[in-house]
């Protein structure tokens, strides 16, 4: 498996990984904003994007979005395809974008929002911390961006103050400060999960 950044001689491989988005984003409950081609494409082109291929296969992606005049980070639009999931592939990615991430913007706060157990195990892994949302950036552009995912009018009912996902934070200021390792308990996340579902979602959905 190579995981390598994205540069330009990826950009045919944009469809399938929007395709492949497309379709994990119909499991309810999952919150991933679909992108097009052309956006995918911008990322690749500009190095800020992490391609997965097992020979010429695509096999998983991830992208740097900034925020807040570069005050924020976040790595989004995480996808392993079907095929290659379960093996530790997602870790690998999300090391590799995270590394990027540091490297291009070494001062920012690198941030994500997720429904998923196995993102925010990573996250954690990675010195993420689960934060509200007022911790996160306040650009208005970031937000927009979850107009494409399924549980999007859970944010708006709530004025943007919290959704399914779970927001989480890794503030390089506070890498050295902080020594004690968070792991992610599956029967406590799993049991919020089910708590913010039946509080948000309506039953007609
Ligand atoms: C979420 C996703 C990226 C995981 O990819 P993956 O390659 O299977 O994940 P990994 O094998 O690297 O697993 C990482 C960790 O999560 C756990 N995990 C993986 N899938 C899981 C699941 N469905 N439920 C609970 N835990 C899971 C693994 O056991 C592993 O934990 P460990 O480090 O304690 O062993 C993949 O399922 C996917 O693309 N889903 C659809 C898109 C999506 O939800 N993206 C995230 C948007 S925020």
């Amino acid at each position: 498996m190579q995981i390598v950044v994205a540069t330009i001689s990826h950009t045919p491989y944009a469809q399938i990984i929007c395709d492949t988005i497309a379709e994990s984003s119909k499991v309810r409950g999952t919150g991933i904003a679909r992108r097009t081609p052309e956006y995918v494409i911008s990322k690749m082109e500009a190095g800020n994007a992490v391609i997965a291929l097992e020979g010429d296969v695509f096999a998983g992606f991830c992208y740097i979005e900034a925020w807040g005049h570069e005050k924020f980070i976040a790595n989004s639009g995480l996808i392993v395809h079907p095929d290659f999931r379960g093996k530790g592939l997602a870790k690998k990615i999300k090391e590799e974008i995270f590394t990027l991430s540091r490297k291009r913007y070494p001062d920012a706060k690198i941030f994500g929002i997720t429904t998923g157990l196995a993102v925010m195990k990573i996250n954690s892994d990675l010195g993420y911390k689960p934060v509200t949302f007022s911790e996160l950036t306040t650009d208005e552009s970031f937000w927009k961006g979850c107009q494409t995912c399924k549980n999007f009018d859970v944010l708006t009912r709530t004025e943007q103050k919290m959704c399914l996902c779970t927001g989480m934070l890794y503030d390089p200021s506070k890498e050295s400060k902080s020594t004690e390792k968070n792991t992610v308990k599956p029967p406590v996340f799993n049991r919020l999960k089910q708590i913010k579902e039946k509080l948000f979602l309506k039953k007609n959905k």
